[in-house]
């Protein structure tokens, strides 16, 4: 970690997610499933979809409104702006770009990155370098999801349509004097393992493919929906997650009966308490949303902070962690202080 006297705080949160709300029963109509199952697995009740018309950067602006609102700040205020996606509005170039116009937002620089639902924890790593090493003063962090528009939605595709949703969720960070006690980022531990891509991923469009990127004979494969190895995905999220969550608490030397709040990818509840359970975390130190809006990839962490904020369970001198396990295989954990 860098350490110049400065630490890059939160000053601002936001989220939105479309009206649409769709029930376990409605995605039964289509496949074969049930909202038992997919509570007893997930813990997933509903998740939101786009309307027709809608697209991810309109998902994203409502969101960086909120937070630029919360910070008290324009959008001229910032230096940067950074958002995670695995669900790029085009192939070229990315949401950001698109989220840009909509603010209005100048030539304030943009780019999105893509680390999956692990992409908030990776941008929240880079805006924190880009602060403490004093190239910026204030970077937008956003993670937004568009995934009902690129999920197989019959019985085939049932193991990754019921737990995906579309939402948004964006922080404002701000370079802070380091006292001993001042609010910020204390610590982010990123991994990645390549070897696992194939186990969470979507082939198609890919610019290697011959003749074309995407052929209808793909289509027809469906090899531009997700697959997943669910059991395999499962396992090392539930070993990597409590590895590196006490990997970031060790950096930045703070015990985890001192942590007020953990807040974890929201990919599968059951994967959440697993790794509670092995952390001997009590359930009244973690807070979800899954149950209301599935999982969001990117998203999910600054919407569980945006509401955490909103809810009064997150106030200021807090500790707070942020875990996430996804495609990559990704992975990752933060402590903060509010
Ligand atoms: O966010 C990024 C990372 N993603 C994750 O972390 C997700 C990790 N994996 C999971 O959350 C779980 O693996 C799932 C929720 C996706 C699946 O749960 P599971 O307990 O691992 O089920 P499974 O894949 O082992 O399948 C068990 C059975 C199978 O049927 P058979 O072969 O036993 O007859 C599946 O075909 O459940 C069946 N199944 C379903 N049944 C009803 C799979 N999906 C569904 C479904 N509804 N939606």
């Amino acid at each position: 970690m860098l350490n110049r006297g400065i630490r890059a705080k939160v000053v601002g949160t936001g989220m939105y997610v479309p009206d649409r709300v769709v029930t376990n029963e409605d995605l039964a109509g289509l496949m074969d499933t049930s909202d038992e199952w997919i509570q007893q697995r997930t813990g997933i009740k509903e998740r939101r979809y786009i309307e027709p018309g809608q697209m991810p950067a309109d998902l994203a602006q409502a969101a960086c409104e909120q937070a630029l609102e919360a910070a008290g700040l324009e959008v001229g205020d910032l230096d940067f702006i950074l958002l995670a996606t695995l669900s790029s509005q085009h192939e070229f170039p990315g949401t950001s770009f698109f989220l840009h116009e909509q603010l209005d937002a100048g030539h304030v620089p943009c780019l999105d990155l893509r680390a999956q639902c692990s992409g908030f924890l990776y941008a929240l790593n880079f805006a924190d370098g880009l602060i403490q090493s004093g190239k910026s003063k204030r970077v937008m962090v956003v993670g937004c999801e568009v995934q009902s528009t690129g999920i197989d939605r019959t019985t085939e595709g049932r193991d990754v349509a019921v737990i995906f949703g579309d939402g948004a969720g964006a922080v404002i960070l701000e370079a802070n004097e380091v006292e001993s006690d001042s609010a910020g980022i204390l610590d982010v531990k990123l991994h990645s393992e390549g070897k696992h891509a194939r186990r969470l991923w979507i082939e198609a469009p890919s610019s290697g493919h011959m003749p074309c990127r995407l052929t209808r004979e793909m289509i027809d494969e469906k090899r531009h929906f997700p697959y997943m190895d669910g059991r395999h995905v499962f396992k090392h999220a539930v070993t990597r997650m409590p590895e590196v969550l006490k990997e970031s608490l060790a950096n930045a030397s703070i015990k985890i009966d001192d942590v007020d709040l953990f807040l974890f990818h929201q990919a599968n509840l059951r994967i959440n308490e697993y790794v509670a359970q092995k952390l001997e975390i009590a359930p009244d130190r973690t807070f979800s949303n899954i149950e209301r809006f599935g999982n969001c990839s990117a998203a999910s962490i600054p919407m569980l902070l945006a509401e955490a904020e909103r809810n009064g369970i997150l106030a200021p001198g807090k500790i707070v962690t942020l875990t996430a396990f996804g495609s990559g295989f990704t992975w990752g954990s933060a402590v903060l202080r509010w």
